[in-house]
């Protein structure tokens, strides 16, 4: 038997598939092969009928004489192409989330917010068939565009996934039995607010990775963690990924890179009736604040502090706030529309 999507991704350029084409320059342009279409730049057109039926890594040459290399978009490639809604994480750190989460073929995954599906299809390529992916997503427009996304890259339906559309605290406890789920991958602007059902949901010794943009959502979530009394010590990370110029003697790195993307925090979910194991080490005068007050008790946990309770006054966490990009509405339903209108499976 053939794993659910291998087919789509050997063979000849069918029609309705994404095909990326590199032109001399090295701009890359994605394409979805239909009959009878043209790919049109300023400097002249080429038939998709000219693709359908070649090779994988053929070249084409349009009207005026450029010649473009055609290839189908490896994992990585149709993330960054792929229409959005929310912003993605990158390949970078899908990678190390399938990995450092350890999502086995088989696990039984939660993952919210679905945003564009970009980590979906890593961590369902991750769980395969026998293992089952349960996304949620509290916009029902980004869960559309995810769900389009992800259907048009494996061709079909992925047998393993559930998308659920609500508020992953609301939705979680009614949709996934207590205590059978293996990972729980958050990517939102709050996953301090989620870590009651999160537990709730895990297998004891399970994990949960969040993954935050910036320092102060890193802060709370760690300190929510520390404070909830039913997970590990958490670790957090981030990964910094340079590319290099290779070109003869003028071997070096890029001069542009990705800076930042954002940070990975992991925990493990303890047996009931544990209690976490005692830090070794007294936290830093003042991490728990600069007031002096909330200083750590001789158990090392803060004492009162609102950060570490995530009882802080309530200050709005906004995408705005935290400097994210907001697609407006307009921009999401155009997205839409023309996701959900080219997501048929090509045809084999
Ligand atoms: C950055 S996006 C996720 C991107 C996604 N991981 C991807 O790779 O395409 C964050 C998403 O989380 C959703 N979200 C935020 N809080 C949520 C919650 N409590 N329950 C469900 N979805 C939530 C937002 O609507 C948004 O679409």
């Amino acid at each position: 038997m053939t794993a659910l999507g291998a087919d789509l991704r050997r063979g000849p350029f069918r029609a309705g598939e994404r095909v990326q084409l590199t032109d001399p320059k090295g701009r890359l342009h994605t394409i979805v092969l239909a009959p009878g279409k043209q790919f049109h730049t300023h400097r002249g057109h080429l038939l998709h009928d000219d693709l359908i039926g070649r090779p994988d890594g053929s070249t084409v040459t349009n009207t005026t004489g450029v010649e473009y290399l055609a290839l189908r978009p490896l994992l990585p490639d149709y993330v960054m192409s792929m229409p959005r809604g929310a912003a993605v994480v990158y390949p970078k750190d899908a990678g190390q989330i399938i990995t450092m989460a350890d999502v086995f073929p088989g696990a039984v995954v939660v993952e919210a917010g679905v945003g564009s599906g970009a980590l979906a299809m890593s961590l369902l390529r991750a769980v395969g068939e026998e293992g089952r992916l349960w996304s949620f997503e509290r916009r029902e427009d980004f869960a559309d565009i995810a769900m389009a996304n992800v259907r048009l890259f494996f061709g079909t339906d992925h047998p393993a996934w559930t998308v659920t559309v609500g508020d992953l605290v609301e939705r979680l406890p009614g949709t996934v039995e207590d205590g059978t789920v293996d990972r729980v991958v958050l990517d939102m602007l709050a996953p301090w607010e989620c870590l009651d059902v999160v537990h709730a949901a895990l297998a004891p010794g399970g994990l949960l990775i969040c993954y935050v943009a910036t320092t102060t959502q890193l802060s709370r979530v760690g300190e929510a963690m520390r404070a909830h009394g039913g997970f590990t010590e958490p670790s957090a990370w981030e990964s910094l990924v340079r590319g290099w110029h290779l070109e003869g003697l003028a071997v070096r790195p890029e001069h542009r890179m990705h800076g930042h993307t954002g940070f990975l925090i992991t925990t493990r979910r303890l047996a009931d009736g544990v209690t976490p194991p005692l830090r070794k080490r007294r936290p830093a005068k003042g991490a728990y604040g600069s007031s002096g007050e909330g200083e750590a008790d001789d158990d090392g946990a803060p004492d009162d502090d609102p950060v570490s309770t995530g009882e802080t006054a309530e200050e709005e966490w906004t995408a705005e706030d935290l400097g994210e990009r907001v697609p407006s509405a307009k921009r999401v339903r155009r997205v839409r529309r023309a996701v959900t209108q080219t997501s048929a499976p090509p045809s084999l």
